[in-house]
């Protein structure tokens, strides 16, 4: 079977980079399963669909025509790699991504990234759900104080303004969200090693990812 690695774990745990650090290294393809989401909630802010019409949110999903080239992601014709990292969307997405319908839309979607050589898979139910038979499972945790300073110095140096007390409320509500959803929530997938990444850094978290997968 094509092997895959999944890498899960709390919002601004710094799993995408690592994900997709390992993913170069390896040569594997990688799946960015947030981007799914923020795909729908973008369709679904463009097509004015109501944000609890599960029915119509889930064919949203399905019918999702993206395309991931390279770190550019297309949905039809339009580039929106940018568009998708907007707050709203980010929100949005965290609020459709409750409706087990649509999580289900998904899914075959989210099998078809699993093609030779391999896949890194990053986001929050990757080895409980969608590839519980994965070579390799990683939860990636951090403390909130990290999460939020990490976040915190990526607005700044993108020149917007941020405040730290504002950030740490904003990842406890994002937590508690995705923690306690009926669906699919957040919780490291049996199997999985733990890594506490709040005194790594992106690079030591790769070696540590790339260790368990060659031992
Ligand atoms: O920016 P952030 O790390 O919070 O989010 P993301 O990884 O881009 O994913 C956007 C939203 O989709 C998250 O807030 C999650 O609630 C949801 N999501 C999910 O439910 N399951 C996944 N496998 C990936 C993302």
């Amino acid at each position: 079977p094509i092997p895959v690695i999944t890498i899960d774990g709390p919002t601004a745990s710094g799993k995408g980079t690592v994900a997709h650090r390992v993913a170069l290294q390896l040569r594997f393809h990688y799946l960015d399963s947030g981007a799914l989401y923020r795909l729908t909630a973008l369709s679904a802010l463009r097509h004015k669909v109501s944000l609890t019409d599960e029915h119509a949110l889930s064919k949203l999903a399905e019918k999702l025509q993206c395309r991931f080239e390279g770190d550019q992601i297309w949905l039809s014709q339009e580039n929106v790699t940018a568009a998708i990292r907007a707050e709203e969307v980010g929100n949005t997405a965290s609020r459709i991504a409750v409706l087990p319908m649509l999580r289900h839309a998904l899914v075959g979607l989210q099998h078809s990234f699993r093609t030779a050589p391999g896949l890194v898979a990053d986001g929050r139910d990757m080895g409980t759900v969608i590839f519980p038979s994965a070579s390799l499972k990683v939860f990636l945790t951090a403390s909130v104080e990290a999460r939020a300073g990490r976040r915190y110095k990526q607005l700044i140096d993108k020149g917007i303004p941020a405040n730290m007390d504002d950030l740490l409320k904003d990842l406890r509500e994002r937590d508690a969200r995705d923690s306690s959803r009926a669906v699919a929530p957040l919780k490291p997938a049996e199997g999985a090693h733990i890594l506490d990444t709040s005194e790594l850094t992106a690079d030591q978290a790769v070696d540590q990812v790339l260790k368990w997968y060659a031992a």
